[in-house]
């Protein structure tokens, strides 16, 4: 049986979230800019949105940059952003067709102008799609995320609009930028690496872990099968003991 077919649709991640690490080691392994694997890895992208929608993955995050990467090179920066704009130009046929809804989180004022107001029109023009959104994490990080939700907290508690007693962990959750999305269930880290770098600490908390070695522009819809195989294979007891589950 392939990879796939041994895939239970029944215990499907909600949501995968995926760390994309690796492009400029893997540019670097071929003699070639960084830049090159960052355009290489637009076909991992492709690659695992396609998997998903066809799995029916309904949520799919990736950080594609965060907080800390402004402080990359400015040619880089640049690069990305680019890249960017003329991927979200040259998908949202593929989005509309497959009945995709893009959707963003993160500092996004904070994305050059002209990259934030393409953004914002393909959102616009997916914002009805049903089969599966696509969160891309743009300048985000999750201590920025959580500074924000302690600050707005802290506004409505000054303005007598909420009271301390009503902080609870939904209240927080409502005031993060995934508010309208379920917690990550699976986390897929490519590269190596055994970091969440800042990556959603908070929706985080009971996500089953997954790393490879794979380089991200090597990630392919096998990969994807796998890490999920991976998951369907693992107990998650959120606390509780064995049995409990089982019963
Ligand atoms: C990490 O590799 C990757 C990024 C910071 C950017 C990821 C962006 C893309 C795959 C391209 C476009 C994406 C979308 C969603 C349109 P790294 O540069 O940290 O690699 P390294 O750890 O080997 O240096």
């Amino acid at each position: 049986m392939s990879l796939k077919e041994q895939i239970v649709a029944e215990k499907l991640p909600r949501h995968i979230a995926v760390i994309m690490d690796g492009n400029g080691r893997w540019a670097k392994q071929k003699g070639k800019l960084r830049v090159f694997g960052h355009k290489s890895g637009v076909a991992s992208v492709r690659e695992t949105v396609e998997a998903c929608a066809e799995l029916g993955v309904e949520n799919l995050t990736l950080y594609a940059f965060s907080t800390e990467n402004w402080n990359r090179p400015k040619f880089e920066i640049d690069a990305l952003m680019e890249l960017l704009v003329i991927t979200i130009n040259k998908e949202i046929k593929t989005l509309k067709k497959n009945d995709i809804r893009l959707l963003a989180i993160g500092n996004l004022g904070a994305l050059p102008k002209r990259c934030n107001s393409e953004l914002q029109s393909a959102i616009e023009k997916t914002k009805t799609h049903k089969r599966m959104n696509l969160i891309l994490a743009l300048s985000y990080s999750s201590r920025w995320e959580i500074t924000q939700a302690m600050k707005n907290i802290a506004e409505e508690i000054q303005r007598k609009t909420l009271k301390a007693e009503d902080i609870t962990e939904e209240l927080i959750s409502s005031y993060l930028t995934t508010s309208q999305i379920p917690d990550p269930e699976l986390l897929i880290r490519t590269s190596g690496e055994h970091r969440i770098s800042n990556f959603m600490l908070w929706q985080m908390a009971y996500a089953e872990l997954y790393f490879t070695p794979k380089l991200w522009p090597d990630f392919r819809k096998e990969d994807l099968y796998a890490a999920i195989l991976d998951f369907q294979q693992r107990e998650r007891r959120f606390g509780k003991i064995s049995e409990q589950i089982k019963a």
